[in-house]
């Protein structure tokens, strides 16, 4: 027999990309709404009193008159084996990287170690009402088993990779063209479109990969259908000049994945700050998607993601929070960041595209529109029930809201996991916040 439940609250979601269409047309509100599931999938969304006519009487309605429902957020590029070094002191990418992250990353090549740090990433992120993620590994195939296995219970939708990085790097985070294109490989035939899984090959960034390597990955990419290629590109200044030091013959710093056939629809680059025209250009003719990471960018002084720029060029955007360069797992946290890098360059990041930006947006930068990233009818239940009155000052700001658009931007502004009352999968509650 069919599980039906509802859910009857304010309900928000986005149909279109606001870029498109204006903000007003790319959004679908209901003050008082319903959200029906049948095992798992939406089977209907819309005004209580129109809903409410359909339903039979017997039928399990959980009311929540002070909450707003949305869809779960995405996470366009998340590290889950740097989760607990986040919040590391006083340094700039590659400083950082050799001082803190290679560290941290050696002791992935312990699963049990791996097992319980992604436990523990998993409800970091549903407590923030995060339901699907585009996330790195480490370079140690048993920390991408234990990453799928921790979700496995969860029935999320979730992408993941083993990281291939055969040089500058410890010598014990190392691996070789060979053994990276094998392990993956094994990793694919264990785990990839397994249930809601999918999986990521991962080269770290062009300056840990020789050419073998890359090559290694896109040889991956031909072999199986549906794969995410998921790297780090024109990040940071230094890290730039490297890159042209090393692959002189390079035009610019995406033409080393580029010559290496890893540019895709599939193909998700986090950060992207600086970027000359033909780049962008590459990107957009490609379908390939770029993760815009403020608390990142900010945290490790990067620079600021020009997103009127990557919006000129037609490109697919997603949000990232990057921990543990990134600062905080909470989309809102990094919706109120992005704000602030847009306003340093002297524009407005309206409410409404944030809020796809970390939904519909983050969807469609990973080809996934059509299962997760709003509330369509068909697509699949995952969604957060949010409480408008999770604070004394959220509270009273949220009363004088008349706009769901201001409700949504003082959320972004004040917002964190508090808020998150409960998060769902498939119709699941997968986290509940304590009371
Ligand atoms: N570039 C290469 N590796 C990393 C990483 O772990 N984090 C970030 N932010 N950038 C990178
Ligand atoms: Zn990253």
């Amino acid at each position: 027999m069919a599980y039906i439940k509802a859910w009857r609250s304010a309900i928000l979601h986005c149909i279109e990309n606001p870029t498109d269409v204006g903000s007003e047309k790319a959004f679908e509100y209901y003050p008082d709404g319903i959200l029906v599931v049948t095992d798992g999938i939406i089977s209907a969304l819309g005004h209580a009193s129109e809903i409410l006519l359909e339903l039979p009487n017997s039928m399990d309605i959980e009311h929540h008159p002070e909450a707003l429902i949305i869809p779960g957020f995405i996470d366009t590029h998340i590290h889950y084996p740097q989760s607990d070094m986040i919040a590391s002191y006083g340094e700039q990418l590659l400083d950082w990287l050799n001082h803190y992250t290679f560290p941290e990353e050696s002791k992935f090549s312990d699963k049990e170690f791996a097992r319980d740090v992604a436990d523990r990433f998993l409800k970091e992120l549903l407590r923030n009402g995060t339901t699907t993620a585009l996330v790195f590994g480490t370079v140690h195939k048993q920390s991408v088993d234990a990453f799928f296995e921790a979700t496995e219970s969860l029935d999320l939708r979730m992408i993941c990779g083993k990281v291939m990085m055969d040089r500058h790097a410890p010598d014990d985070l190392t691996d070789t063209p060979e053994s990276s294109y094998q392990d993956s490989k094994a990793l694919i035939e264990t785990w990839h479109e397994k249930g809601r899984l999918h999986y990521a090959v991962t080269p770290r960034f062009a300056p840990t990969s020789t050419s073998e390597q890359l090559s290694a990955a896109g040889k991956l990419l031909t072999e199986y259908d549906n794969l995410y290629l998921h790297t780090h590109l024109s990040e940071n200044v230094q890290e730039c000049e490297w890159v042209q030091a090393l692959f002189p013959e390079s035009k610019h710093y995406l033409d080393v994945y580029d010559q290496h056939q890893l540019l895709s629809e599939r193909s998700v680059f986090a950060h992207g700050i600086h970027l000359c025209d033909h780049e962008y250009q590459r990107l957009s003719e490609t379908g390939s998607a770029v993760a815009f990471c403020p608390t990142s960018n900010l945290f490790l002084g990067s620079g600021l993601f020009d997103l009127s720029k990557a919006e000129f060029h037609k490109l697919n955007v997603g949000m990232g929070t990057d921990v543990g360069g990134g600062t905080s797992f909470s989309m809102f946290k990094t919706l109120n960041e992005a704000y602030k890098v847009i306003q340093l360059q002297g524009q407005n990041l309206d409410p409404i595209k944030s809020f796809y930006l970390a939904t519909l947006g983050g969807a469609k930068a990973l080809r996934l529109e059509h299962k997760v990233g709003n509330l369509a009818v068909g697509t699949e239940a995952d969604f957060v029930i949010l409480d408008k009155t999770a604070t004394p000052l959220i509270k009273t700001r949220l009363a004088r809201s008349k706009e769901i658009a201001d409700t949504l931007f003082a959320l972004m502004i004040l917002a964190d996991d508090r808020v998150v009352k409960a998060t769902y999968s498939m119709g699941k509650c997968v986290h509940r916040r304590e009371e």
